[in-house]
Formats: C-alpha cells, structure tokens, sequence
C-alpha cells in the first residue's frame, strides 16, 4: 500500500523533509482518505504497534487526530497526561521518554512550547519521533494537512497564490506551511502587522507585506493564522479592535481575491480577531475540511514511519 518512502526515521518538520517525500505522504494520505470515507473504517495495518502522545501544551485537533489516526490503524496508544505523570516530581523529559521507551512503545507524538525539544528527544531514542508543535519552530502534520486540503480543493499547488496572514512571528504552522508549499512551487506572500513578521521570512522564499488587500490581491488561497495572545509577552499591536479593522479577514476584503478563493484556518479561531463570522462559517471556508484531512494525513504520516523501519 505504501506509496513512497521517507529517508528520517522522525518527522521532526518539513523545512529537512524534500518534494518527493511530501509528494509521498499526501499521496498515502489519500489512500487513507478513502478508507476513512467507508463504513469500517478500521485497517489491521498497524495492529502490534504502541505510541504515546506527550503534549506539553494544550490541543485540540492535534491530540484528538492522531488519537483517530491510531485507532483506524488499528494500533495502540498510552493514555500518557504531562499533568498527572511524574513530571510534576521534577522528572526530566529526557528520564520520561527513556521510560515510557523501555515500556516497549514504537513511537512518540510530542508537542512542546519550546522549539527543538521533538529533535532533542530523537537523539535519545531508538525509536520514530512525530513533532506535533514545537514552540515557533514547525507542525509539520498541520502543514501537511494544509497542503492535502489545497489540493482536493485546487488539484494542484504548483503555481498558486497562497496568503498567510496573521501573526506569522510566533506560528510553527506558518513555518511549516512555507517549507512545503515554496517546495511545492506556491507563490507565497505573508501579511501581517510590521511587529508580527518574523526578521529575515523572505529568505525562506516568499513575499512580506503589512498591507492586507495586496496579500489577498488574486489570491487562490487565504490560510489565515490567529493571533496568539498566549505567546507574546508585551503589545505587538494597539488593541484587538484596531487588529481586526487592519488585518481581519472579512468579505469586504475578500472581494479582492480570485472568485473562488479558499479560505483556511488551522484553529483554534478568534472569531472577531483575525478572522470574521461570515468569512469563517461562510461558503471558500474549508476549516472543518482541515480537520478531517488531519486523520488521513497522520495515518500516513504513522504508516510510513512504521513500514520504514520495519523494511530497512
Ligand atoms: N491546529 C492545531 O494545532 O490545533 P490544536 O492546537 O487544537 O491541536
């Protein structure tokens, strides 16, 4: 069933992942994507395999799509809470994954608020490491997803004009984005407020601009990000209010896009924020889309590990 290979035994992001290996997972991604369509949706693919999720952060999606994933594989997974576990004694994270390891788990899903903590726990590990966030830096399964939706939506990515707009300073998604959809040949222009642009994104391929109409100026794609209240630490824009009247996406605005712009968000939303009620429940969103396509794209994303490793 596999329908390509990736070379890392780890998916710690996209910016190391090449066009062909991204090619490969969505393409997986939409053989599980037809699976997941039927009435039993269950395969036995994975069925004496165990993963754990650590998530030192909050999640929906995230946690609750691998949890899918897993379970349509037919694979196992540990109920493991950072909350409740013997971090709170003062474990460090390295001893936990070494334990949890020794248990004879097959692979680890971890979300952390610092950047490079998935890369630090694949140095100490025998087996496949998943970033699902970390810090800033990258989320590549969210990227992936993103990119899966894209093409069901468009056919192809090659060429398109994709907007990311919002506060691209403090977003792993924006950088995962950028990564796979510059490789995917996407004309890619980011927006945002002077304060939220990363210093030095253009050397990652794509257009800056603070101007909101010249981003979503023909574009096929508008992936809005929102504003991550919880990561900033100081003002990086007057009020929510003046936001929303300078970078919130609204039908008004979209009037500039082509006719059937897409529009995307990874959520979770701030409705009124970065993003209006109409434009997000409104007739180009695909937000929910996303979601869906997260469990076929992680279900690949599981698979190929696996069968890399059992293979080599
Ligand atoms: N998109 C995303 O990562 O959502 P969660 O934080 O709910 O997992």
């Amino acid at each position: 069933m596999n329908t390509g290979n990736i070379q890392s035994q780890h998916l710690l992001g996209l910016k190391s992942l090449t066009r062909e290996e991204i090619e490969s997972i969505l393409a997986q991604a939409t053989v599980f994507k037809e699976v997941f369509n039927r009435s039993v949706k269950k395969l036995p693919t994975l069925n004496n395999k165990v993963f754990v999720s650590l998530f030192y952060e909050n999640s929906t999606r995230t946690r609750a799509s691998f949890d899918m994933a897993i379970r349509m594989l037919g694979a196992g997974s540990i109920n493991f809470s950072v909350q409740t576990s013997s971090v709170n004694k003062g474990e460090t994270l390295i001893d936990t994954v070494r334990n949890l390891e020794s248990l004879g788990i097959d692979g680890i899903i971890v979300r952390h608020p610092m950047g490079g903590v998935p890369a630090l726990i694949a140095d100490h590990v025998k087996v496949p490491v998943i970033n699902a966030g970390d810090g800033f830096n990258e989320h590549p399964t969210q990227a992936l997803l993103d990119l899966f939706t894209m093409i069901e939506e468009k056919g192809y990515i090659e060429g398109k004009k994709v907007a990311i707009i919002g506060d691209i300073l403090h977003s792993r998604v924006a950088r995962s984005n950028i990564w796979a959809l510059t490789k995917l040949g996407a004309n890619v222009i980011v927006c945002g407020p002077p304060s939220l642009i990363p210093i030095g994104v253009e050397n990652m391929g794509v257009t800056v601009t603070n101007k909101v109409e010249e981003a979503i100026e023909d574009a096929d794609f508008v992936n809005v990000l929102r504003v991550q209240f919880e990561r900033q630490k100081g003002n990086f824009f007057p009020s929510t209010r003046e936001y929303y009247r300078e970078y919130g996406i609204t039908p008004q605005r979209l009037k500039r896009a082509k006719d059937d712009v897409i529009i995307m968000h990874p959520g979770p939303m701030n409705r009124g924020v970065e993003i209006s009620t109409e434009v997000a429940d409104g007739p180009y969103n695909v937000i929910l889309e996303q979601v869906t396509n997260g469990v076929a794209v992680r279900m690949a994303v599981l698979y190929m590990l696996m069968s890399r490793k059992t293979t080599v």
